[in-house]
């Protein structure tokens, strides 16, 4: 995820700045850059890559001389990530710069608008469209521009600008993008996180949406929407640095589950025009997707769970075959794919090995391709006919959590988008699923505050050796990822089964006080899925259920209930899997796991 930072005061702003930017190196950055207004205006350093490479190239900032700036860390959405790219952005005339942190969502309309008056676009950013707006409303009063400006955009934004005019002033503004003011003495300063500013003052103020500020060194004066002054409260910073970089939880798993909300939407919103859903920068005409005969979909861990979710979308509501490939199988497995399969990847780095691989020789064999990655400018990103960003931000937790649940809501959409192309939903029924989609992130948020039995659930399983994960259908995809939080971070065998599988082998295992956590989201099979409850019951088992709120039939059957809102259970996967993720990470910390960083695992698995 992006940061910015900015400082006006009597000290030389360049070294804080970078100081500020290396305590959001955490959050993970593809490219830097600063800007500071000096004698002979703005001048601005930006550099793909490392912000070590920012600190060399300006000798610790040391060779920027001026006491107000602003600086950014660039995780890249809109353009790879590239020197060009990277923020401060500046105007043409030199002016004014501006650094972001967000989504500008009508980026596209503003750039054709600002073009046709003649403003030049030197990066492929949504952000440049903000530092032209506010040059074309410069009229003297920065205050009046800002606010025209930022009237005029859709979308997210935390944003610190420049201006030459006022050589020690910055004007920020916020819109469902955090943005924090440090009070200092003689000096003030603005962050994205409380990390950059906890070192230099623990005097806050917290900016609301819509609100706009101006900062000098002698004082903040906060505005609303209209350019009315603000009242606002200075609060206190508690948090040291660590537990600031952790957004204040205990561990980076946690804070991304509790991201999970914000990042659906960020994954879904962007895409729905009225009721129509567009994709990024492609097009799937009809004709090409009646020119598909099967959908192979493949990936590693995680994500091609997310393939096994995504299926039952995709076949579904287009009536196209969907396989789900592992991409360590797909590559050596001379699979039969010529130039009528669509290949979907689905990576959260888009670095895996394996992946990369199959995607290459699905490539070479006449595939046509489409990548599902969060990470921009990976590999796969570049190697995929069309790509799909996922827009979770960072994920530093090795357990993928966020990076999976915003696959899922790409399939999602992906499925209901090729469905409606073929005609193959109706209007009434198409706008109904995407209505149910669209309530994903508002669901996942009472998953999420509902649940407080989680903690006490888990100190009921974390002794176990072994723990069995059922479900049938979509349930079963759930059971699969969810097998896999408990096994990779609490290094308990955790063995996930197709319910109807059980009596072929695995039922064997279950035994006075085995634990089973059953999946009953698949309301169709909820019968067939509560019949296997019985059967583990009657051979002494326990069963923590995840059922969706007031399912009477499961709640007289399990020992333990989850529950979770009611969701069109096709889309199920993407809310049954975050109280899952809870109650692996609950089970991991009362065993003293390593939670981030498990043994032997890696984030990006970049070998075979
Ligand atoms: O970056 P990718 O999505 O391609 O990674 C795939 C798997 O390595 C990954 O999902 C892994 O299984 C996670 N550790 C699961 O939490």
């Amino acid at each position: 995820m992006c940061g910015i930072v900015g400082f006006t005061g009597k000290q030389q702003a360049a070294p804080l700045l970078l100081e500020g930017l290396k305590r959001l190196e955490y959050r993970g950055y593809d490219s830097a850059g600063i800007a500071v207004i000096g004698d002979a205006g703005i001048a601005v350093e930006k550099v793909s890559g490392r912000i070590d490479n920012l600190c060399e190239k300006t000798d610790n900032g040391k060779a920027i001389f001026g006491t107000t700036g602003i600086g950014h860390t660039r995780w890249a959405t809109h353009g790879a990530p590239t020197d060009l790219n990277a923020h401060p952005h500046l105007s043409n005339d030199g002016r004014f710069a501006v650094v972001h942190n967000g989504i500008i969502e009508n980026y596209a309309v503003l750039r054709e608008e600002l073009k046709a008056k003649g403003y030049r676009f030197l990066s492929e950013t949504d952000t440049e469209v903000v530092v032209h707006l506010v040059e074309m409303f410069y009229d003297g009063d920065l205050k009046s521009a800002v606010l025209k400006t930022v009237s005029r955009l859709e979308g997210s934004y935390a944003l610190g600008i420049l201006c030459t005019d006022q050589p020690d002033t910055l004007f920020v503004a916020r819109e469902h993008s955090p943005l924090i003011l440090g009070v200092g003495v003689g000096e003030n300063y603005f962050a994205s996180d409380v990390t950059a500013l906890v070192s230099y003052t623990k005097n806050a103020i917290y900016m609301d949406d819509g609100e706009i500020a101006e900062l000098t060194p002698q004082g903040i004066t906060v505005y609303d929407c209209r350019g009315r002054e603000v009242e606002k409260p200075v609060s206190r910073i508690t948090w040291d640095v660590e537990a600031a970089e952790k957004g204040g939880y205990d561990h980076f798993m946690l804070k991304e589950i509790m991201e999970q909300p914000q990042a659906v939407q960020a994954a879904l919103t962007p895409r729905i025009r009225g009721k129509d859903i567009v994709l990024d920068d492609f097009e799937l005409t009809a004709e090409d997707l009646r020119n598909i005969d099967k959908i192979v979909i493949t990936a590693c861990g995680s994500a091609y769970y997310a393939g096994c979710a995504g299926k039952y979308a995709i076949e579904e509501f287009c009536r196209i075959p969907v396989s789900v490939e592992l991409a360590s199988e797909l590559r050596y497995g001379n699979p039969i794919i010529d130039e009528h399969t669509l290949l979907i990847v689905v990576s959260q780095s888009g670095e895996t090995a394996d992946t990369i691989a199959a995607l290459k020789e699905c490539q070479r064999l006449g595939a046509k391709s489409v990548a599902i990655v969060n990470v921009v400018g990976s590999t796969i990103a570049k190697l995929a006919d069309h790509t799909l960003y996922t827009w979770a931000g960072p994920e530093i937790a090795v357990a993928t959590t966020k990076g999976y649940t915003t696959q899922l809501a790409v399939l999602y959409l992906f499925a209901l988008y090729a469905a409606r192309k073929l005609g193959r939903l109706e209007d009434a029924a198409y706008e109904a699923l995407l209505d149910e989609v669209l309530s994903l992130p508002q669901k996942m948020q009472q998953a999420i505050d509902k649940n407080h039995a989680l903690p006490a659930l888990a100190k009921k399983i974390h002794t176990f050796h072994s723990l069995f994960f059922i479900g049938r259908n979509t349930d079963w995809a759930v059971a699969l990822e969810a097998a896999l939080k408990m096994k990779e971070i609490s290094y308990i065998h955790a063995e996930s089964y197709a319910a109807g599988e059980l009596k072929h082998g695995t039922i064997a295992l279950i035994d006075e006080g085995q634990s089973v956590i059953a999946v009953c989201c698949n309301e169709r099979l909820l019968d067939k899925t509560v019949s296997n409850i019985l059967e583990m019951k009657a051979r002494g088992a326990k069963v923590i259920a995840v059922a969706f709120q007031g399912e009477r039939r499961v709640i007289a059957q399990a020992d333990d209930i989850i529950s979770i809102p009611h969701i069109e259970p096709i889309f199920s996967p993407a809310l049954a899997v975050v109280p899952l993720q809870l109650l692996a990470y609950y089970v991991a910390r009362e065993n003293g796991c390593d939670i981030d960083k498990p043994k032997n695992l890696a984030k990006s698995v970049t070998v075979e």
